[in-house]
């Protein structure tokens, strides 16, 4: 059988690991949504509108990830996710991929309510502010990136006020997900957590 898996949650929380991790285990296609708001935002930053720049996205803009992590981009992506205008020219083709065949596992913010509100199974990852901006600050460090664990504290939390309090899809669980709290779990912890939670509400996959 092949599912269609809806993970959201807040920056840093371990989400995007669980659903690359997911999505191998499944043999599913995954989409890193937030890819799209970051690549919108890097286009932004080089001068050019947001809804233009959301309109003419296109593989190359997302290729390449490194770029795509920095903190500036970061933050870019964070102001236009709250435009309408762009979420709304991002909305099809995220629906696509999450129809294709074979099944698929979207992270962000929006999936289980916004994007697929019918899918299968939705997650909703957490961990403590304190534990997402180590986990980012270390990250960051690794990627050669200059910054204080202040800095990337205060960036979350922005980000996090922004993504939660905007007027169209904010940050904010289905309903139906199932919540994880990463904050005390392994990577390996978490991603059998997951599975268990997919396998709790959808039996037949075994
Ligand atoms: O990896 P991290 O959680 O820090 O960020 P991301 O998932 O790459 O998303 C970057 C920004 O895009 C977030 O701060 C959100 O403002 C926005 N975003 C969104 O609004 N909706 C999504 N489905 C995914 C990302
Ligand atoms: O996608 P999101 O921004 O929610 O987070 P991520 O990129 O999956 O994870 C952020 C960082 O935390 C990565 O460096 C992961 O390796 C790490 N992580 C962790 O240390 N423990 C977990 N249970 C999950 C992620």
């Amino acid at each position: 059988m092949s599912l269609t898996i809806a993970i959201d949650g807040p920056a840093a929380s371990g989400k995007g690991t669980v659903a690359r991790a997911l999505a191998q285990r499944l043999g599913y296609a995954h989409l890193d949504t937030g890819l799209l708001y970051r690549a919108v935002g890097r286009k932004t930053l080089e001068g050019m509108a947001p809804l233009e720049a959301a309109q003419s996205l296109s593989a190359s803009d997302v290729a390449d990830a490194d770029a795509l992590r920095a903190p500036d981009v970061a933050r870019a992506a964070s102001r236009v996710a709250a435009m309408p205008e762009v979420r709304a020219a991002l909305i099809g083709f995220q629906r696509a991929f999450a129809q294709r065949m074979g099944g698929a596992v979207l992270d962000g913010r929006d999936i289980g309510t916004v994007i697929c509100p019918d899918a299968d199974v939705k997650l909703f990852v957490t961990a403590t502010d304190a534990v997402r901006a180590a986990r980012r600050h270390k990250e960051l460090l690794g990627k050669g990136h200059d910054v204080t664990l202040d800095e990337v504290t205060a960036d979350l939390a922005e980000r996090d006020r922004r993504d939660a309090a905007r007027a169209t899809a904010p940050l904010v669980p289905a309903k139906d997900a199932v919540l994880i709290d990463t904050s005390a779990m392994s990577i390996e912890t978490a991603v059998r957590t997951a599975l268990d939670a997919i396998r709790a509400v959808q039996p037949e996959l075994g």
